[in-house]
Protein backbone atom coordinates (compact mmCIF):
# COMPACT_ATOMS: atom_id res chain seq x y z
CA UNK A 1 0.00 0.00 0.00
CA UNK A 2 1.30 3.68 -0.67
CA UNK A 3 1.99 5.71 2.34
CA UNK A 4 1.58 9.46 1.84
CA UNK A 5 1.22 12.26 4.62
CA UNK A 6 -1.62 14.11 3.06
CA UNK A 7 -3.86 12.90 0.20
CA UNK A 8 -6.14 16.07 -1.26
CA UNK A 9 -8.69 15.35 -3.38
CA UNK A 10 -9.45 17.62 -5.87
CA UNK A 11 -6.53 19.68 -7.87
CA UNK A 12 -8.49 23.00 -7.73
CA UNK A 13 -7.98 26.02 -6.58
CA UNK A 14 -8.66 25.04 -2.70
CA UNK A 15 -6.83 21.44 -3.41
CA UNK A 16 -3.77 22.96 -5.41
CA UNK A 17 -3.14 25.51 -2.79
CA UNK A 18 -3.06 23.56 0.31
CA UNK A 19 -1.07 20.78 -1.48
CA UNK A 20 1.46 23.68 -1.89
CA UNK A 21 1.08 24.94 1.26
CA UNK A 22 1.54 21.13 2.93
CA UNK A 23 4.21 20.39 0.70
CA UNK A 24 6.68 23.19 1.52
CA UNK A 25 6.11 21.84 5.55
CA UNK A 26 7.72 19.20 3.86
CA UNK A 27 4.82 16.93 3.77
CA UNK A 28 4.67 14.26 1.34
CA UNK A 29 1.77 15.21 -0.63
CA UNK A 30 -0.63 13.49 -3.17
CA UNK A 31 -3.78 14.97 -4.96
CA UNK A 32 -6.65 12.90 -6.56
CA UNK A 33 -8.08 14.33 -9.30
CA UNK A 34 -11.04 12.39 -11.84
CA UNK A 35 -10.64 14.75 -14.47
CA UNK A 36 -7.91 14.55 -17.04
CA UNK A 37 -6.27 17.89 -16.32
CA UNK A 38 -5.55 20.17 -13.25
CA UNK A 39 -7.83 23.34 -12.58
CA UNK A 40 -10.60 22.75 -15.09
CA UNK A 41 -12.26 25.42 -13.57
CA UNK A 42 -9.45 28.20 -13.19
CA UNK A 43 -8.89 27.83 -17.14
CA UNK A 44 -12.32 28.57 -17.88
CA UNK A 45 -12.97 31.16 -15.35
CA UNK A 46 -13.29 34.61 -15.99
CA UNK A 47 -13.96 34.34 -19.69
CA UNK A 48 -10.46 32.62 -19.93
CA UNK A 49 -8.73 35.13 -18.03
CA UNK A 50 -9.42 34.05 -14.42
CA UNK A 51 -10.93 37.10 -12.13
CA UNK A 52 -8.46 35.23 -9.46
CA UNK A 53 -9.19 37.73 -6.86
CA UNK A 54 -10.54 41.28 -6.13
CA UNK A 55 -8.60 43.91 -4.47
CA UNK A 56 -11.71 44.82 -1.88
CA UNK A 57 -12.07 41.33 -0.68
CA UNK A 58 -13.88 40.97 2.64
CA UNK A 59 -15.92 38.83 4.86
CA UNK A 60 -19.02 41.40 3.82
CA UNK A 61 -18.60 39.41 0.02
CA UNK A 62 -19.43 36.08 1.17
CA UNK A 63 -22.56 34.25 1.68
CA UNK A 64 -22.49 31.32 4.70
CA UNK A 65 -24.58 30.31 7.62
CA UNK A 66 -21.74 31.63 9.88
CA UNK A 67 -20.95 34.73 8.25
CA UNK A 68 -17.74 34.57 11.02
CA UNK A 69 -16.54 31.73 9.84
CA UNK A 70 -14.48 33.16 6.61
CA UNK A 71 -12.74 35.77 8.91
CA UNK A 72 -9.69 33.75 10.00
CA UNK A 73 -8.68 32.36 6.80
CA UNK A 74 -9.60 35.38 4.75
CA UNK A 75 -7.17 37.16 7.22
CA UNK A 76 -4.72 35.05 7.31
CA UNK A 77 -4.36 34.70 3.27
CA UNK A 78 -5.21 38.00 1.85
CA UNK A 79 -6.14 39.23 -1.87
CA UNK A 80 -2.70 40.66 -1.18
CA UNK A 81 -0.59 37.62 -0.43
CA UNK A 82 -2.45 35.70 -3.61
CA UNK A 83 -1.49 39.01 -5.74
CA UNK A 84 2.25 39.28 -4.28
CA UNK A 85 2.56 35.51 -6.12
CA UNK A 86 1.22 36.30 -8.87
CA UNK A 87 3.56 39.11 -9.18
CA UNK A 88 6.08 36.75 -8.28
CA UNK A 89 5.49 34.58 -11.24
CA UNK A 90 5.50 37.94 -13.30
CA UNK A 91 2.10 37.58 -14.15
CA UNK A 92 0.46 40.49 -16.04
CA UNK A 93 -3.17 41.70 -14.80
CA UNK A 94 -5.27 44.24 -14.48
CA UNK A 95 -7.99 45.37 -12.58
CA UNK A 96 -11.28 44.90 -14.48
CA UNK A 97 -14.15 46.69 -12.28
CA UNK A 98 -14.83 47.11 -8.77
CA UNK A 99 -11.67 45.78 -7.51
CA UNK A 100 -11.78 42.28 -9.92
CA UNK A 101 -8.31 41.34 -11.09
CA UNK A 102 -7.86 39.62 -14.27
CA UNK A 103 -4.86 37.92 -15.87
CA UNK A 104 -3.82 40.28 -18.87
CA UNK A 105 -2.70 37.03 -21.15
CA UNK A 106 -4.84 33.62 -19.55
CA UNK A 107 -6.20 31.97 -17.26
CA UNK A 108 -3.73 29.49 -17.77
CA UNK A 109 -0.75 31.48 -16.39
CA UNK A 110 -2.47 30.89 -12.97
CA UNK A 111 -2.34 27.26 -13.49
CA UNK A 112 1.03 27.07 -14.44
CA UNK A 113 2.09 29.07 -11.33
CA UNK A 114 0.21 26.82 -9.05
CA UNK A 115 1.85 23.69 -11.19
CA UNK A 116 5.42 25.65 -10.45
CA UNK A 117 5.01 26.08 -7.03
CA UNK A 118 3.81 22.39 -6.43
CA UNK A 119 6.23 21.03 -8.02
CA UNK A 120 8.84 22.76 -6.01
CA UNK A 121 7.23 22.06 -3.37
CA UNK A 122 7.17 18.35 -4.10
CA UNK A 123 3.56 17.91 -4.60
CA UNK A 124 2.56 14.64 -6.70
CA UNK A 125 -0.48 14.73 -8.83
CA UNK A 126 -2.67 11.70 -10.02
CA UNK A 127 -5.35 12.53 -12.93
CA UNK A 128 -8.43 10.26 -13.44
CA UNK A 129 -8.63 8.89 -10.57
CA UNK A 130 -12.17 7.37 -9.69
CA UNK A 131 -11.94 7.06 -5.98
CA UNK A 132 -14.09 4.00 -4.83
CA UNK A 133 -14.28 4.18 -1.19
CA UNK A 134 -12.20 6.17 1.88
CA UNK A 135 -12.14 4.61 5.26
CA UNK A 136 -10.75 5.70 8.79
CA UNK A 137 -8.01 4.15 9.96
CA UNK A 138 -5.68 4.80 13.17
CA UNK A 139 -3.22 6.17 11.82
CA UNK A 140 -5.40 8.34 9.16
CA UNK A 141 -7.20 7.28 6.34
CA UNK A 142 -7.10 4.47 3.60
CA UNK A 143 -8.42 5.64 -0.07
CA UNK A 144 -9.40 3.22 -2.69
CA UNK A 145 -9.45 3.66 -6.21
CA UNK A 146 -9.93 0.59 -9.00
CA UNK A 147 -5.78 -0.16 -9.22
CA UNK A 148 -4.57 1.15 -5.76
CA UNK A 149 -4.98 1.79 -1.90
CA UNK A 150 -3.12 4.41 -0.85
CA UNK A 151 -3.15 5.72 3.32
CA UNK A 152 -2.69 8.70 4.55
CA UNK A 153 -2.21 10.67 7.77
CA UNK A 154 -4.30 13.83 6.74
CA UNK A 155 -7.33 14.00 4.21
CA UNK A 156 -8.17 17.07 2.72
CA UNK A 157 -11.32 17.27 0.56
CA UNK A 158 -11.24 19.69 -2.30
CA UNK A 159 -13.71 18.43 -4.62
CA UNK A 160 -15.45 21.44 -4.80
CA UNK A 161 -19.24 22.05 -5.69
CA UNK A 162 -22.01 20.79 -7.74
CA UNK A 163 -21.97 23.70 -10.92
CA UNK A 164 -20.53 22.34 -14.12
CA UNK A 165 -21.13 18.61 -14.13
CA UNK A 166 -19.49 18.36 -17.62
CA UNK A 167 -16.26 19.54 -16.33
CA UNK A 168 -16.22 17.21 -13.94
CA UNK A 169 -18.20 18.62 -10.48
CA UNK A 170 -19.43 15.83 -8.69
CA UNK A 171 -21.23 15.32 -5.13
CA UNK A 172 -18.48 13.55 -3.51
CA UNK A 173 -17.23 15.69 -1.10
CA UNK A 174 -20.91 16.01 0.44
CA UNK A 175 -20.85 12.87 0.49
CA UNK A 176 -17.64 12.14 2.38
CA UNK A 177 -18.65 14.95 4.96
CA UNK A 178 -21.81 13.05 5.60
CA UNK A 179 -19.91 9.59 6.01
CA UNK A 180 -17.82 11.01 8.95
CA UNK A 181 -21.08 12.33 10.36
CA UNK A 182 -20.83 16.56 8.85
CA UNK A 183 -23.88 17.79 8.42
CA UNK A 184 -24.22 19.25 5.03
CA UNK A 185 -26.33 21.94 4.78
CA UNK A 186 -28.94 22.54 1.78
CA UNK A 187 -27.30 22.93 -1.70
CA UNK A 188 -28.10 25.04 -4.24
CA UNK A 189 -26.97 26.35 -7.44
CA UNK A 190 -25.93 30.13 -7.15
CA UNK A 191 -24.44 33.15 -9.53
CA UNK A 192 -26.37 31.71 -12.14
CA UNK A 193 -28.87 33.27 -14.54
CA UNK A 194 -32.48 33.42 -13.28
CA UNK A 195 -35.85 32.13 -16.30
CA UNK A 196 -38.85 33.55 -17.33
CA UNK A 197 -42.26 32.57 -16.34
CA UNK A 198 -43.91 31.54 -19.38
CA UNK A 199 -46.27 34.57 -19.74
CA UNK A 200 -42.85 37.18 -19.49
CA UNK A 201 -40.64 34.73 -21.41
CA UNK A 202 -43.29 35.59 -24.15
CA UNK A 203 -42.90 39.35 -23.77
CA UNK A 204 -38.91 39.78 -23.30
CA UNK A 205 -37.41 37.18 -25.71
CA UNK A 206 -37.59 39.16 -28.19
CA UNK A 207 -35.21 41.69 -26.61
CA UNK A 208 -32.44 39.10 -25.66
CA UNK A 209 -28.90 40.94 -26.06
CA UNK A 210 -30.18 44.32 -24.59
CA UNK A 211 -28.35 44.68 -21.66
CA UNK A 212 -28.67 48.27 -19.28
CA UNK A 213 -26.99 49.22 -15.81
CA UNK A 214 -29.34 48.78 -13.24
CA UNK A 215 -29.59 48.14 -9.74
CA UNK A 216 -31.49 44.43 -8.38
CA UNK A 217 -32.98 43.86 -4.83
CA UNK A 218 -34.09 40.33 -3.28
CA UNK A 219 -35.03 40.23 0.18
CA UNK A 220 -33.62 43.13 1.37
CA UNK A 221 -29.82 42.72 -0.53
CA UNK A 222 -29.35 45.01 -3.21
CA UNK A 223 -26.55 44.98 -6.40
CA UNK A 224 -25.91 48.00 -8.83
CA UNK A 225 -24.40 46.60 -11.86
CA UNK A 226 -25.40 45.14 -15.88
CA UNK A 227 -28.45 43.29 -16.64
CA UNK A 228 -28.76 41.20 -19.71
CA UNK A 229 -32.56 40.17 -21.05
CA UNK A 230 -31.39 36.55 -22.70
CA UNK A 231 -34.01 34.02 -24.37
CA UNK A 232 -33.95 31.77 -21.33
CA UNK A 233 -34.38 34.85 -18.66
CA UNK A 234 -32.42 37.70 -17.18
CA UNK A 235 -28.81 37.44 -16.56
CA UNK A 236 -25.58 39.92 -16.65
CA UNK A 237 -23.72 40.37 -13.34
CA UNK A 238 -26.30 41.74 -11.35
CA UNK A 239 -28.10 39.06 -11.37
CA UNK A 240 -26.08 36.61 -10.85
CA UNK A 241 -24.79 38.50 -7.74
CA UNK A 242 -28.27 38.61 -6.63
CA UNK A 243 -29.40 34.78 -7.22
CA UNK A 244 -27.42 33.96 -4.64
CA UNK A 245 -29.87 36.07 -2.28
CA UNK A 246 -33.15 35.08 -4.54
CA UNK A 247 -35.28 32.11 -3.52
CA UNK A 248 -37.43 30.14 -5.19
CA UNK A 249 -41.38 32.48 -5.23
CA UNK A 250 -39.06 35.66 -4.68
CA UNK A 251 -39.67 38.43 -6.25
CA UNK A 252 -36.57 40.83 -7.82
CA UNK A 253 -37.00 44.23 -7.86
CA UNK A 254 -35.07 46.16 -10.81
CA UNK A 255 -34.73 50.02 -10.88
CA UNK A 256 -34.08 50.31 -14.80
CA UNK A 257 -32.04 54.20 -14.38
CA UNK A 258 -30.43 53.89 -10.76
CA UNK A 259 -28.47 56.99 -12.24
CA UNK A 260 -31.19 59.19 -13.51
CA UNK A 261 -34.61 60.10 -11.33
CA UNK A 262 -36.82 59.44 -14.28
CA UNK A 263 -39.56 61.79 -12.36
CA UNK A 264 -37.27 64.13 -12.85
CA UNK A 265 -36.15 64.11 -16.41
CA UNK A 266 -39.28 63.97 -18.10
CA UNK A 267 -40.43 66.86 -16.08
CA UNK A 268 -37.53 68.88 -17.65
CA UNK A 269 -37.76 67.36 -20.71
CA UNK A 270 -41.70 68.24 -20.93
CA UNK A 271 -40.68 72.03 -19.97
CA UNK A 272 -37.49 72.12 -22.39
CA UNK A 273 -39.32 69.83 -25.52
CA UNK A 274 -43.07 69.82 -25.40
CA UNK A 275 -43.94 68.16 -28.16
CA UNK A 276 -41.01 65.51 -27.84
CA UNK A 277 -42.78 62.02 -27.58
CA UNK A 278 -42.18 60.18 -24.70
CA UNK A 279 -40.56 57.28 -26.36
CA UNK A 280 -38.03 59.33 -27.74
CA UNK A 281 -37.10 60.83 -24.07
CA UNK A 282 -37.14 57.95 -22.48
CA UNK A 283 -34.69 55.95 -25.26
CA UNK A 284 -32.42 58.61 -23.60
CA UNK A 285 -32.12 56.85 -20.58
CA UNK A 286 -32.82 53.24 -21.54
CA UNK A 287 -31.83 50.84 -24.89
CA UNK A 288 -34.54 51.76 -27.42
CA UNK A 289 -35.62 48.09 -27.89
CA UNK A 290 -36.38 47.93 -24.03
CA UNK A 291 -38.50 51.37 -24.82
CA UNK A 292 -40.02 49.52 -27.78
CA UNK A 293 -40.91 46.84 -25.75
CA UNK A 294 -42.39 48.81 -22.35
CA UNK A 295 -44.87 50.31 -25.22
CA UNK A 296 -46.20 47.25 -26.71
CA UNK A 297 -46.83 46.17 -23.27
CA UNK A 298 -48.51 49.21 -22.68
CA UNK A 299 -46.56 49.78 -19.65
CA UNK A 300 -45.85 53.24 -20.73
CA UNK A 301 -48.54 55.13 -23.36
CA UNK A 302 -46.76 56.89 -26.70
CA UNK A 303 -47.68 60.45 -26.57
CA UNK A 304 -45.98 64.13 -26.72
CA UNK A 305 -44.71 65.20 -22.57
CA UNK A 306 -47.09 68.15 -23.16
CA UNK A 307 -50.02 65.94 -22.45
CA UNK A 308 -48.68 63.71 -19.99
CA UNK A 309 -50.13 64.96 -16.38
CA UNK A 310 -47.67 65.09 -13.01
CA UNK A 311 -49.14 62.09 -11.87
CA UNK A 312 -48.68 60.02 -15.17
CA UNK A 313 -45.00 61.12 -15.29
CA UNK A 314 -45.19 59.96 -11.39
CA UNK A 315 -47.00 56.36 -11.92
CA UNK A 316 -44.08 55.87 -15.49
CA UNK A 317 -41.19 56.74 -12.86
CA UNK A 318 -42.43 54.47 -10.60
CA UNK A 319 -43.06 51.87 -12.23
CA UNK A 320 -39.35 51.95 -14.08
CA UNK A 321 -37.60 52.41 -10.99
CA UNK A 322 -39.02 49.32 -8.59
CA UNK A 323 -39.88 47.07 -12.17
CA UNK A 324 -40.61 43.35 -10.47
CA UNK A 325 -39.82 40.09 -12.40
CA UNK A 326 -40.96 37.08 -10.77
CA UNK A 327 -38.39 34.11 -12.07
CA UNK A 328 -39.45 30.66 -12.97
CA UNK A 329 -36.23 29.28 -11.15
CA UNK A 330 -32.68 29.53 -12.21
CA UNK A 331 -30.27 27.78 -15.11
CA UNK A 332 -29.14 25.50 -12.09
CA UNK A 333 -25.99 23.57 -11.90
CA UNK A 334 -25.81 23.41 -15.76
CA UNK A 335 -24.63 27.35 -15.80
CA UNK A 336 -24.14 28.07 -12.43
CA UNK A 337 -20.84 29.63 -11.30
CA UNK A 338 -20.47 28.36 -7.57
CA UNK A 339 -23.22 25.65 -5.13
CA UNK A 340 -24.66 27.78 -2.31
CA UNK A 341 -24.60 25.60 0.98
CA UNK A 342 -22.06 22.51 1.37
CA UNK A 343 -20.43 21.26 4.76
CA UNK A 344 -21.44 22.74 8.17
CA UNK A 345 -19.34 24.70 9.28
CA UNK A 346 -20.32 24.25 12.45
CA UNK A 347 -18.63 21.05 12.41
CA UNK A 348 -15.44 22.54 10.79
CA UNK A 349 -12.45 24.56 12.75
CA UNK A 350 -12.23 28.14 11.12
CA UNK A 351 -8.20 28.35 12.27
CA UNK A 352 -7.20 24.79 10.58
CA UNK A 353 -10.40 23.80 8.27
CA UNK A 354 -10.59 20.68 10.07
CA UNK A 355 -13.77 18.69 10.93
CA UNK A 356 -14.22 19.12 14.47
CA UNK A 357 -14.62 15.09 15.27
CA UNK A 358 -11.86 14.28 13.22
CA UNK A 359 -8.76 16.14 13.37
CA UNK A 360 -6.60 15.03 10.27
CA UNK A 361 -9.99 15.01 7.87
CA UNK A 362 -10.27 18.98 6.19
CA UNK A 363 -13.01 20.61 3.88
CA UNK A 364 -11.97 23.32 1.91
CA UNK A 365 -12.81 25.84 -1.08
CA UNK A 366 -16.51 25.38 -2.61
CA UNK A 367 -17.56 22.47 -0.86
CA UNK A 368 -17.60 24.32 2.58
CA UNK A 369 -20.71 26.30 3.15
CA UNK A 370 -18.85 29.55 2.50
CA UNK A 371 -20.19 31.40 -1.03
CA UNK A 372 -18.29 34.52 -2.59
CA UNK A 373 -20.18 37.17 -4.49
CA UNK A 374 -19.19 37.36 -8.28
CA UNK A 375 -16.07 39.28 -9.06
CA UNK A 376 -12.65 36.90 -7.43
CA UNK A 377 -13.91 36.50 -4.34
CA UNK A 378 -14.44 32.26 -4.48
CA UNK A 379 -11.40 32.28 -5.65
CA UNK A 380 -9.88 34.15 -2.96
CA UNK A 381 -11.67 31.90 -0.40
CA UNK A 382 -10.43 28.71 -2.68
CA UNK A 383 -7.18 29.85 -1.79
CA UNK A 384 -7.41 31.15 1.81
CA UNK A 385 -9.07 28.63 3.09
CA UNK A 386 -6.45 25.97 0.91
CA UNK A 387 -3.71 28.22 2.42
CA UNK A 388 -4.86 27.66 6.01
CA UNK A 389 -5.54 23.66 5.97
CA UNK A 390 -1.99 23.55 4.46
CA UNK A 391 -0.72 24.31 7.26
CA UNK A 392 -1.81 21.83 9.26
CA UNK A 393 -2.64 18.70 7.39
P1 LIG B 1 -12.91 23.28 -8.03
O1 LIG B 1 -14.23 22.97 -8.61
O2 LIG B 1 -12.08 24.34 -8.64
O3 LIG B 1 -12.01 21.96 -7.97
C1 LIG B 1 -12.53 20.74 -7.55
C2 LIG B 1 -11.73 19.64 -8.20
O4 LIG B 1 -12.15 18.39 -7.66
C3 LIG B 1 -11.96 19.56 -9.69
O5 LIG B 1 -10.72 19.44 -10.36
C4 LIG B 1 -12.81 18.30 -9.88
O6 LIG B 1 -12.55 17.67 -11.11
C5 LIG B 1 -12.33 17.45 -8.69
N1 LIG B 1 -13.30 16.46 -8.27
C6 LIG B 1 -14.63 16.60 -8.12
N2 LIG B 1 -15.16 15.43 -7.74
C7 LIG B 1 -14.14 14.55 -7.63
C8 LIG B 1 -14.07 13.17 -7.29
N3 LIG B 1 -15.18 12.47 -6.99
N4 LIG B 1 -12.86 12.56 -7.29
C9 LIG B 1 -11.73 13.25 -7.61
N5 LIG B 1 -11.75 14.56 -7.95
C10 LIG B 1 -12.94 15.20 -7.95
N6 LIG B 1 -14.58 32.38 -9.22
C11 LIG B 1 -13.83 33.50 -9.13
O7 LIG B 1 -13.44 33.88 -8.04
N7 LIG B 1 -13.50 34.19 -10.27
C12 LIG B 1 -13.91 33.80 -11.51
O8 LIG B 1 -13.54 34.40 -12.53
C13 LIG B 1 -14.73 32.64 -11.60
N8 LIG B 1 -15.23 32.24 -12.81
C14 LIG B 1 -15.95 31.09 -12.88
C15 LIG B 1 -16.44 30.68 -14.13
C16 LIG B 1 -17.17 29.51 -14.23
C17 LIG B 1 -17.73 29.09 -15.55
C18 LIG B 1 -17.40 28.72 -13.06
C19 LIG B 1 -18.17 27.43 -13.15
C20 LIG B 1 -16.93 29.14 -11.84
C21 LIG B 1 -16.22 30.32 -11.73
N9 LIG B 1 -15.75 30.78 -10.50
C22 LIG B 1 -15.02 31.93 -10.43
C23 LIG B 1 -15.96 29.98 -9.28
C24 LIG B 1 -14.66 29.18 -8.99
O9 LIG B 1 -14.29 28.48 -10.17
C25 LIG B 1 -14.88 28.18 -7.86
O10 LIG B 1 -15.42 28.85 -6.75
C26 LIG B 1 -13.55 27.55 -7.48
O11 LIG B 1 -13.03 26.87 -8.60
C27 LIG B 1 -13.71 26.58 -6.32
O12 LIG B 1 -12.47 25.98 -6.09
P2 LIG B 1 -12.39 24.52 -5.47
O13 LIG B 1 -10.95 24.16 -5.51
O14 LIG B 1 -13.12 24.45 -4.19
O15 LIG B 1 -13.20 23.60 -6.49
Amino acid sequence: MQQWDVIVIGAGAAGLMCAIEAGKRGRKVLILDNGKRVGRKIIMSGGGRCNFTNMYSSPENFLSHNKHFCKSALSRYSQWDFIALVQKHNIAYHEKTLGQLFCDNSAKDIVDMLLTEAKTAGVQIALQQQIQQVSKTEAGFIVDTPDVSRACHSLVVASGGLSLPNLGATAFGFQLAEQFGLNVLPLRAALVPVTWQPADKAVFEEISGVSLPVTVEANGTLFPEDMLFTHRGLSGPAILQISSYWQPGDDITVNLSPETDINEFLTNQQQSHPEQELKTALSKLLPKRLVEKLLDMQLVTNQPLKALHNKTIQNIANSLHSYIFKPNGTEGYRTAEVTLGGVNTNDLSSKTMAAKQHDNLFFIGEVVDVTGWLGGYNFQWAWASGWVAGQYC
